[in-house]
């Protein structure tokens, strides 16, 4: 329907209709007018499968809902680095809503992971804001490409479950621009999701869901978001104020008394109507998006799209270890330990899960063809060792050539609406995968877990496989890779610390009462290692295969550039073993020399690229100005300093394998204002500046000139280096009192001389 066809019907609809069109009619649907023609619209979770509840609604994901098909939660789609398949998985999930007639599915959540331990990582994707909005990009262009709706979430700086509904967090601006808006500037302007869901949270004292400054000025002003806002299931908690921030839709709604509020507001002249016009329009047109391109023929095919499932789960599996036993051989006799073998764990807690329509394990995906026995080792119940069930595992072990341990985290562990305690693995399984180890050399470990887990045992073990949440098809992915039938070709969207307390956002992480602060700024995951210069148990990025490949000439389309240019970077890959394999090639910006404090290097781009044996492939990326820009606060923009910027080439954060230099000029030039506080050193930075201030130190400004003063002895001790670093940071005003003749308005006369100067 056209803006003007919308516009009209809003003209004819009532105070008391448009007021009821800002909120859920009930916990699913959209308001309907049955006079005008306006059908009521559903909307369902989200984000890694449909859960579409036909009864009672909840937010927990507790009531039933319709048997359908659970992919990889965000954990695994970002380790797989493969914007086409989740493009795919997008495409999936967008004809299942079709199908079912959906108008919205509610993801993808992109939240930064600032702790392993928020209850909900294993919904979200990254550590790293491009990583996790290119994920998010490409999942929104799959959905939306069927012409259903997403809801990008949770909006923002939402990134614990402790008091998620009141929590207040608070992070400079900086660090929100770098880290947690960039995650959902990219989709946002590349995919234009058709709305986006505020949080529950607030962000620096204002709520969300209230918050002028981030739903119309970042989100609609900067950055051209033209769909509805809606809230997270009762986040809204001042209906009117929200209105007016730019909260179109309130979910689930408040069984009418948020509306009447919104009536008597414009009725006393509190609110304008115009406002309410605004925001009716906005949720219409997208009602109207959808309806107009009802896909009736649409068929939820479950088993297919199980298939598609496993495909992206087989490229979500990380691996981590590889002591030479895997991939292991049909022939050998192989223990599958621990009870996920045999019931996965395969998503995590609250509004995402999924109801499935079948589970495939890896025991059963083996059974037939290899030489496996079964025994369960834990009871994930309990944190406790079970004596029995560990001396059955430890027996079938020994008995066997080689032994995988499914472990990980139990459901209770890790869910939405609370966070972890600790980042530690059941304390019998811990035990259960040492005395597994001690009595088998070969012993590998498969992990179920949403978020870094400390490995205790890792030098006890020869293999180590992340399955993370892989979804229900998760048993067959698995096992293809254990036994090579699939090149596991995942790696690492965050860091794996070696404890815990290696975390930047450790010291303030959860906050005290509400006040959350976001302490450790734009060091969040590997750009606060990598700074720290910290051992790591596996770093960002990281992932093995089953074959090698080689990294060679890296080449750059130019050698200077302007910031307003763009860097053509090449590089050429090379599968150098035995077997077919992909390859995720990472590409990381480093500014040589910043005034302003930065990460060693953030990730800029990365491509992953399919070879046969003895195949090369050559990969491009473009850089804009964005790749070597940081936010600066002075200008409220993104900035770029001139100077020497160094672009590597990664396997992973920690292994950079080729590098080139570029120097890129700004075209920006960042406004200084001298003050009587401005220090020489600062001065000299301009020429011209330098030129009139050296002019006044030659004629006394500082009284007699240094080396007239100075007895031999005092020119032994002190070199002109020396002193010109000790004056480095002496104030214009230094002068007045060290003997210059000079007074303040002296000084000022100068820093007005200063400030006047032409660029
Ligand atoms: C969650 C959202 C979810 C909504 C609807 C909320 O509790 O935070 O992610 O989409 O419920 O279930």
């Amino acid at each position: 329907m056209t803006a003007d066809k919308i516009k009209e019907l809003v003209a004819q609809m009532t105070l008391e209709e448009k007021a009821a069109m800002c909120s859920g009619a009930d916990f699913w649907h959209t308001e309907a007018v049955e006079r005008l023609g306006i059908p009521a619209s559903m909307v369902s979770d989200g984000p890694h499968g449909l859960r579409k509840q036909e009864q009672e609604g909840d937010h927990l994901g507790v009531n039933d809902s319709i048997k359908a098909v659970c992919f990889p939660a965000g954990c695994g789609t970002a380790a797989s680095f493969n914007r086409e398949l989740i493009r795919e998985m997008g495409e999936t999930l967008g004809n299942e809503c079709q199908a079912e007639g959906v108008s919205v599915i509610l993801g993808p959540a992109v939240n930064i992971k600032r702790s392993p331990l928020c209850g909900r990582n294993f919904e979200y994707y990254s550590e790293d804001p491009f990583l996790a909005g290119e994920m998010a990009g490409a999942l929104i262009h799959g959905v939306q490409s069927k012409h259903v709706g997403t809801s990008i979430k949770h909006f923002l700086a939402n990134n614990q479950e402790t008091r998620r509904m009141s929590c207040d967090s608070r992070v400079d601006e900086r660090t929100l621009h770098e880290i947690y808006l960039a995650a959902f500037e990219g989709p946002v302007k590349k995919e234009k999701p058709w709305t986006v869901m505020c949080s529950y949270n607030k962000i620096n004292g204002t709520y969300a869901a209230q918050n002028h400054q981030y739903l119309t000025e970042t989100l609609r002003d900067q950055w051209g978001f033209d769909g509805y806002v809606m809230s997270d299931w009762g986040a809204v908690n001042s209906r009117v104020e929200d209105l007016k921030a730019g909260l179109d839709l309130e979910m689930p709604g408040s069984f009418g008394a948020n509306d009447k509020m919104i009536e008597g507001a414009v009725l006393s002249g509190e609110l304008e109507e115009s406002v309410l016009d605004t925001a009716v329009e906005r949720i219409l047109n997208i009602v109207f998006r959808y309806e107009e391109n009802r896909d009736r023929a649409a068929v939820f095919d479950r088993d297919k799209d199980h298939e598609t499932a496993r495909r992206v789960a087989e490229e979500t599996i990380v691996l981590l270890k590889n002591d030479g036993v895997l991939p292991l051989s049909e022939k050998q006799k192989v223990a599958f330990i621990g009870k996920y073998a045999k019931t996965p764990r395969y998503q995590g807690g609250g509004s995402s899960h999924i109801n499935s329509h079948k589970v495939t394990s890896a025991l059963e995906a083996a059974s037939g063809g290899y030489d496996i026995v079964y025994a369960q080792g834990f009871d994930d119940a309990e944190d406790r060792t079970d004596e029995k069930l560990l001396a059955e595992a430890v027996e079938a072990a020994r008995n066997a050539e080689v032994a995988v341990i499914f472990a990980g985290l139990p459901d209770k562990f890790e869910s939405e609406g609370y966070d972890r305690k600790h980042m530690s693995m059941p304390d019998c399984q811990n035990e259960l995968i040492e005395k597994v180890a001690a009595v088998q050399p070969n012993t590998i470990v498969v992990l179920h877990n949403g978020s870094p887990v400390e490995m205790p045992w890792i030098g006890q073990v020869k293999g180590v496989v992340e399955a993370y949440l892989g979804g229900q098809a998760v048993g067959g992915a698995v096992c293809d890779i254990l036994f090579g039938k699939v090149n596991p070709s995942a790696k690492l969207p965050e860091t794996f610390p070696l404890k815990l307390e290696d975390n930047p956002s450790y010291l303030s992480y959860i906050g005290e009462g509400d006040m959350v602060e976001y302490r450790e700024g734009i060091f969040v995951g590997y750009r606060y290692y990598d700074k720290k210069k910290m051992d790591v148990l596996f770093p960002f990025g990281y992932g093995l295969s089953y074959t090698t490949f080689d990294y060679s000439n890296l080449r750059l389309d130019k050698d200077k550039m302007k910031d307003t240019d763009t860097l053509r970077v090449t590089v050429d890959v090379t599968n150098t073993g035995g077997m077919a394999g992909k390859e995720i090639v990472q590409l990381y910006v480093a500014d040589r020399e910043s005034t302003v404090i930065r990460p060693v290097k953030e990730l800029r781009d990365f491509a992953k690229v399919e070879l046969q044996p003895g195949e090369t492939k050559t990969v491009t990326f473009t850089l804009d100005k964005r790749a070597f820009a940081y936010y600066s606060v002075r200008i409220h923009d993104w900035h770029v300093e001139t100077g020497e910027f160094d672009i590597l080439i990664g396997r992973s954060s920690r292994d950079i394998v080729l590098s080139k230099t570029v120097t890129v000029e700004s075209t920006v030039r960042l406004p200084f204002v001298y003050t009587t506080d401005t220090t020489l050193g600062d001065v000299k930075k301009d020429p011209k500046a330098w030129a009139i201030v050296e002019d006044l130190m030659k004629g006394g400004m500082f009284g007699e000139a240094p080396e007239q003063q100075e007895s031999d002895a005092a020119k032994e001790a002190m070199s002109q280096e020396m002193a010109d670093s000790m004056t480095e940071y002496m104030p214009l005003r230094g002068p007045i009192s060290f003997g210059g003749h000079i007074t303040m308005a002296d000084v000022q006369a100068l820093v007005d001389k200063l400030n006047a100067l032409e660029e």
